[in-house]
């Protein structure tokens, strides 16, 4: 039984979808999960992983997502230890712990995990991303509503991941021999900017939608209405002065999938009815 944390997010979904595809035995937890987020076949388990009481079985395999406030105020090693009969643990960690060390939102908290994975004895594969494609389903809103996208550093390039990929290498590392002790860093397969991103969905929705350049100050204040000033402060640093590692495309992706990872067009057009 492979167990699936973060089961109804933006890489858990298609997780908890191909792992049963494949006719695998699912559990699939988060906090509010309810029979209606999964397939038939899969068992959902609402639990708070910050809860060690959770009490969740025994599995072959986990993939571990520690979201939101776990991630800044979890105690890793007493996360970990909640799978400590486990045969592998796959974690999705991120980019940042190589490239923003000192940052506590996106290098600190996530190294302490990796660490926590490391030390548990059991077999583990570390995922970690750069910034999600979905990052864009922020735009949903006003790209309905007023046809415009806003967002700072609009000519800045990163090579942003489609989550359906973080999903696809997390099933090879789940289900797969020879990912044992490793770590993946994982992107898309070209930079694009933040205006070329709008002008994908545009073309993915048949109609044009403007592209409006916000300041630094404006973008801050508008992510602090859903997440903590530290991680803010980091993401604008990356948005806007990335290092060259961060607008570097890894072949982690294509070397364990076999093909190219998805660009942002295909993401777009997939999700295209999000934004009409
Ligand atoms: N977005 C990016 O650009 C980016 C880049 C690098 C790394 N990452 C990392 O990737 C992860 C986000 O992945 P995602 O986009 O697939 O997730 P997501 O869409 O944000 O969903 C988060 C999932 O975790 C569950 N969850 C949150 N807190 C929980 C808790 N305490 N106990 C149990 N379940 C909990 C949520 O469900 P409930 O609310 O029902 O609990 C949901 O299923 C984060 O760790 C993030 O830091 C993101």
């Amino acid at each position: 039984m492979i167990i699936v944390t973060g089961a109804t997010g933006n890489v858990g979904r298609t997780l908890v979808r191909t792992l049963t595809e494949q006719g695998r035995e699912v559990t699939a937890v988060s906090r509010r999960i309810t029979a209606s987020d999964v397939p038939h076949s899969v068992r959902p388990v609402p639990a708070d992983l910050a809860q060690p009481a959770a009490g969740l079985p025994s599995a072959d395999a986990v993939f571990l997502l520690v979201g939101g406030d776990l991630m800044m105020a979890g105690d890793p090693a007493q996360v970990v230890a909640q799978f400590a009969d486990a045969g592998k643990i796959v974690l999705l960690s991120s980019q940042g712990v190589a490239t923003r060390p000192n940052s506590v939102s996106h290098g600190v908290a996530f190294a302490a995990f990796e660490q926590a994975v490391m030390e548990s004895g059991i077999g583990w594969t570390i995922l970690r991303p750069g910034g999600f494609a979905s990052n864009s389903y922020a735009w949903a809103p006003s790209i309905k509503a007023t046809r415009t996208a806003a967002a700072p550093f609009g000519e800045v390039g990163l090579p942003v991941i489609d989550p359906d990929d973080i999903a696809a290498v997390a099933v090879a590392a789940l289900t797969q021999p020879g990912h044992t002790n490793a770590i993946y860093e994982l992107t898309g397969p070209e930079l694009t900017t933040p205006r070329q991103r709008a002008a994908a969905i545009a073309d993915a929705i048949g109609e044009p939608v403007t592209f409006i350049d916000q300041t630094r100050q404006v973008a801050r204040a508008q992510l602090l209405t859903f997440m903590p000033a530290l991680v803010a402060d980091t993401t604008l640093d990356i948005l806007g002065a990335p290092t060259v590692h961060e607008q570097t495309v890894r072949p982690d992706v294509e070397r364990i999938l076999g093909r190219s990872p998805g660009t942002f067009a295909d993401w777009a057009k997939r999700n295209a009815e999000i934004f009409r």
